[in-house]
């Protein structure tokens, strides 16, 4: 016996608690989720297309992989548009008047499909919902809406449309207000009947295979035929285990011979169970009595439309057992509602989820990729500035060691110029020496001798300082300036540089000025060329205390001759009268003491050999010997006087040195400067690249945590609406 479990619901309370809403909850939660992934898609194909088109980030993300996402955008956009056309669809076939529409009708609750004796649906008819207050068709090729009023009418039409044969398909557009079913994207096609066309096949491509039960309608007053076998037979070798009901119709008929029921009953489930498991193999045995169904289409159809007019639904004229076949319509519907919604939750989204999984899966991989890749230049980045800051700090440290190491060799040059101007000054005699001119003692002569020999000294020296040190300062120059330009900055410096570099470095030689400026020094310079006794006073004074003291003794009247009177009398008459006379009473006691011991003899020898002595010094007191002592006095000045311009000209010569590298210098520090300049820039570039770098990984990251997100979203579907699945 194939009777469900009865049902406690009454006929009218489908609606919220419909097996539908499963279809129609889970198109609503796939729609939701394209709807997420699509945005998705298209906020990753921006990000990756702003990527790919940013210079900075070249090769980051692929044109390839832009073009992948943007494909994977539109298929998702194809997608969210079928989907929100998927419906559920359920097709009746079977002989001619077995009841095909009157079943439709019944489930439908209303007349909409016309029936009658004899063969009346001439062509395919699909019923769907339609939001309008009114219904209307469509024909095949033609997007006009016919309105239709009453079900003759729609069977006038019909019979009337000579275009259309059994191949053609007519929509109905039925108000969802009037039938609960159609709210639930239901649709349900009838067809003519299976034993009037020879057109099987195209039928099955055109109407069944999008189709999610299949309703056989068999005539209980007779048996299974063959035509009706004959379609089934070939929609199972075209879809895999088709979902198929059996409604034996007409079973009010056994009422007028309750006697043989439950034999024909069992006859026709026996051989439905045996089509449906031995046959099709399309459902397990246990499974077959649920698809197998005893109902009378014509009187449910009754009772409902009599009902829905508030008249009693019995109505009199129905035949005995009316409410037990009742109730099997009811558990067909029931059972075929939770059939088709969970088939059509699997054949029509389970292919898109998949599909969406995969999209979400490719994507994913694009950002992991496109994160690597960025992380990848980003380490890369950090590390190249890493080393342009490095020669950014080396630049400036190298160019104060050079500095350093310039201020150092100026210093050097400085201190050989000194020391070679102090041999020069110690050899200045022999310069003195080599100067010959006329000499006279005369005033006139005398100066012109001396301004010649200011001259000489000035060349003689000029030229040997230049002879000692002008080549070693020319090399030490040379040497300074390849240094600046050598080993310490040129690998610093740009490359275009590097090549002009020995544009830096002068040709000229260089040449030290030592600009003594002997006239000006010496212009002071007094000589004293009269008659000195070397033995006089003032002479041995000043050879036993040196000239500052003989000076000073010159200053004190007591230690001078007694005789030199003219110097004393002159000397003294500064002095107070008491003094004079005590120093000359002294002076006469000591010569009066020496007398007394020596004798007067050896006073009278001595006293001739020293009066011979000066004799001989006077007459050898040439004009050659006047010239030799003017000479030895001058190096004796100007000895005095270089020795104290030493430092000043040395400093002299380093500032020339300074000046003469200075342009070197200058251009060395212009071309540093750029070089400085150039890697600044570069590592602000390196710096805003990292910045980008950064964004595009965390967006990456971003971006794959959401297409996680959505991963998550379709296992949760996966596993609510696609795997426990009776
Ligand atoms: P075609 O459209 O010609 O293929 O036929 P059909 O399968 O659509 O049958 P239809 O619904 O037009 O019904 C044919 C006739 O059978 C109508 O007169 C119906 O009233 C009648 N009929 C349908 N179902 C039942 C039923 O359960 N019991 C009885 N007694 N008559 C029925
Ligand atoms: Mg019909």
């Amino acid at each position: 016996m194939a009777a469900a479990p009865p049902l406690t619901r009454s006929d009218s309370a489908r609606g919220e608690f419909s097996p539908l809403k499963h279809f129609v909850v889970a198109k609503k939660t796939i729609s939701d989720v394209f709807e997420q992934l699509l945005n998705y898609v298209k906020e990753t194909s921006d990000f990756v297309e702003e990527t790919c088109g940013n210079k900075a980030l070249e090769n980051i993300a692929s044109q390839d992989q832009k073009l992948e996402i943007q494909s994977y955008a539109d298929k998702l956009a194809v997608i969210k548009e079928v989907l929100a056309r998927r419906h559920m669809k359920v097709a009746f076939f079977g002989r001619t008047s077995n009841g095909k529409s009157t079943v439709v009708n019944a489930m439908l609750r209303d007349r909409v499909l016309p029936s009658g004796i004899g063969h009346t649906t001439n062509c395919f008819l699909s019923v769907e919902g339609t939001d309008e207050d009114k219904a209307y068709l469509k024909t095949e090729g033609s997007d006009e809406e016919k309105s239709i009023k009453t079900v003759n009418q729609l069977a006038h039409a019909l019979h009337m449309d000579e275009s259309l044969d059994a191949g053609c398909l007519v929509r109905v557009f039925w108000p969802k207000t009037k039938c609960a079913l159609l709210r639930d994207d239901l649709v349900l096609v009838d067809s003519p009947g299976t034993d009037v066309t020879s057109q099987l096949d195209s039928w099955i491509d055109k109407f069944c295979l999008d189709a999610d039960v299949f309703v056989l309608v068999a005539n209980s007053e007779s048996t299974l035929m063959n035509t009706e076998k004959h379609f089934f037979h070939k929609v199972n070798e075209r879809l895999s285990k088709p979902n198929i009901f059996i409604l034996n119709n007409r079973w009010d008929a056994s009422a007028n011979e309750p006697e043989y029921m439950e034999d024909v009953r069992k006859q026709h489930t026996d051989r439905c169970v045996n089509f449906l498991v031995e046959e099709l193999k399309v459902v397990d045995r246990d499974q077959a009595p649920n698809r197998i169904f005893f109902v009378s289409a014509k009187e449910v159809l009754n009772s409902r439309m009599q009902r829905a007019q508030g008249m009693p639904e019995t109505g009199g004229a129905l035949a005995e057992g009316f409410q037990e076949r009742l109730k099997e319509f009811q558990c067909f519907e029931r059972r075929f509602e939770e059939c088709i919604s969970q088939s059509a939750v699997k054949t029509k989204f389970e292919q898109h989820t998949i599909r969406a999984k995969q999209i979400t899966e490719k994507v994913k991989s694009i950002m992991d990729a496109i994160n690597i890749e960025a992380a990848e230049k980003r380490v890369a980045a950090l590390e190249d500035r890493e080393y342009q800051m490095d020669r950014l700090e080396f630049v400036k440290n190298q160019l104060n060691l050079l500095i350093d190491d310039i201020k150092k060799k100026i210093k050097s040059i400085s201190e050989d110029v000194s020391s070679a101007m102090e041999e020069e000054i110690c050899r200045l005699h022999v310069i003195v020496d080599e100067f010959h001119s006329d000499f006279h003692p005369s005033h006139h002569v005398l100066k012109i001798y001396k301004s010649e020999l200011l001259s000489h000294v000035e060349e003689g020296m000029g030229k040997n300082l230049a002879y000692r040190c002008s080549d070693a300062v020319f090399a030490s120059v040379q040497s300074s300036q390849k240094y600046m330009i050598g080993n310490s900055m040129l690998p610093l410096l740009p490359s275009t540089v590097q090549s002009q570099v020995h544009m830096l470095v002068p040709s000229r030689k260089f040449d030290l000025s030592y600009d003594l400026n002997c006239a000006t020094l010496c212009n002071d310079f007094q000589e004293n060329i009269e008659f000195q006794f070397s033995l006089g006073w003032t002479s041995l004074v000043h050879r036993f205390l040196g000239s500052v003291n003989a000076q000073r003794a010159d200053e004190f009247p007591s230690f001078r001759c007694p005789f030199c009177f003219k110097f004393q009398t002159q000397r003294m008459q500064n002095m107070p009268l008491l003094v004079r006379v005590l120093t000359q009473l002294l002076f006469m006691h000591l010569f009066f003491k020496v007398y007394r011991a020596v004798g007067w003899r050896l006073i009278a020898l001595s006293a001739s050999l020293y009066g011979l002595l000066y004799l001989y010094e006077r007459l050898t007191w040439t004009t050659k010997a006047k010239e030799r002592s003017l000479k030895r006095q001058f190096v004796d000045y100007a000895t005095e006087k270089l020795q104290l311009i030493i430092s000043f000209t040395s400093a002299n010569c380093s500032h020339q040195v300074q000046q003469e590298m200075a342009t070197t210098f200058a251009r060395l520090c212009q071309q540093v400067d750029q070089t400085q300049k150039e890697l600044e820039a570069e590592i602000r570039q390196l710096t805003a690249k990292i910045d980008q770098l950064e964004t595009v990984q965390s967006e990456s990251k971003s971006l794959r945590h959401k297409a996680t997100a959505l991963e998550k979203q379709l296992e949760a579907f996966t596993n609510q609406y696609l795997q426990h699945q009776q």
